[in-house]
């Protein structure tokens, strides 16, 4: 009979754990479907654009092979032309060049001698009016022609390790899209501006405005850049929260979720 109560206990204990085990399962298979639907919303709501939905199962695959194709590219080989229908969304890097003739067609002087596209300009503007500092934007527009004099200006002074590392060759920089800007604090430069109050208040609050801090520290890697505590990129408010909060880089998140 005491044999008997074993068995019969033992068989409980089995179908007890087989039971949790099923439940369990069950569960992540609910949580991997959620996830990857959510995914699938997220990049709809971001843009018009976005990839065609694949099977919810397989959206995470899909976007973690876009980011492992970033990943693994190698700077300005098997390039794309881009996707300028995006327009403030599009994506300008080492993997993505502009037409050499390409130039907006709605530019804004900001100041004496720097122009951004009228939305940028407009978002520049609010911008400085919500800072107590006093922000200049140093380098705005720059046309294919005056990208290639910098760049080749760079190479014959510092060499191409240096010129690669802090600029875009012809054809590859966001400055000639108009909407990227170069902007300290008044009495600051390139050396000394990432140390001020005023670089932590432009990385904490530019998202508020439109605009992202383009080429973090430590993600050199990705971008193909040093780190510029100066250069900022328009996106448009909504965009630009979205790449804030995700903590990612536009190539990351671009890839992630805006590809085509
Ligand atoms: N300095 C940035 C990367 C540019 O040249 O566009
Ligand atoms: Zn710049």
């Amino acid at each position: 009979m005491h044999k008997r109560q074993t068995i019969i206990f033992r068989f409980f204990l089995l179908f007890l754990v087989i039971g949790m085990a099923t439940g369990y399962f069950l569960f992540l298979y609910h949580q991997n479907n959620q996830d990857a639907s959510s995914l699938d919303q997220n990049a709809n709501q971001l843009s018009d654009n976005s990839t065609p939905s694949p099977p919810s199962l397989n959206s995470k695959f899909y976007a973690a092979k876009r980011l492992a194709n970033l990943y693994s590219a190698e700077f300005y080989v098997d390039t794309q032309p881009v996707d300028l229908s995006l327009g403030n969304s599009i994506v300008v890097s080492k993997l993505h060049s502009l037409p050499a003739d390409y130039e907006p067609d709605n530019l804004v002087y900001v100041n004496d001698s720097q122009r951004l596209t009228a939305d940028a300009a407009a978002a520049y503007e609010q911008l400085i009016a919500a800072s107590e500092y006093n922000f200049i934007v140093t380098s705005g527009y720059r046309s294919y022609t005056t990208q290639s004099n910098l760049y080749n200006n760079y190479l014959a002074t510092n060499g191409f390790d240096w010129a690669e590392t802090w600029s875009a060759r012809p054809g590859y920089s966001e400055h000639q899209t108009g909407l990227a800007m170069d902007i300290v604090e008044v009495g600051t430069n390139f050396d000394t501006f990432g140390d001020t109050e005023a670089c932590q208040w432009l990385k904490d609050n530019a998202h508020r405005f439109g605009f992202i801090h383009r080429y973090p520290e430590s993600k050199t890697s990705v971008t193909g850049y040093s780190y510029e505590s100066w250069h900022y990129r328009y996106l448009g408010v909504e965009l630009a929260t979205a790449v804030y909060d995700s903590g990612l880089t536009y190539d990351e998140y671009f890839a992630l979720y805006l590809v085509k």
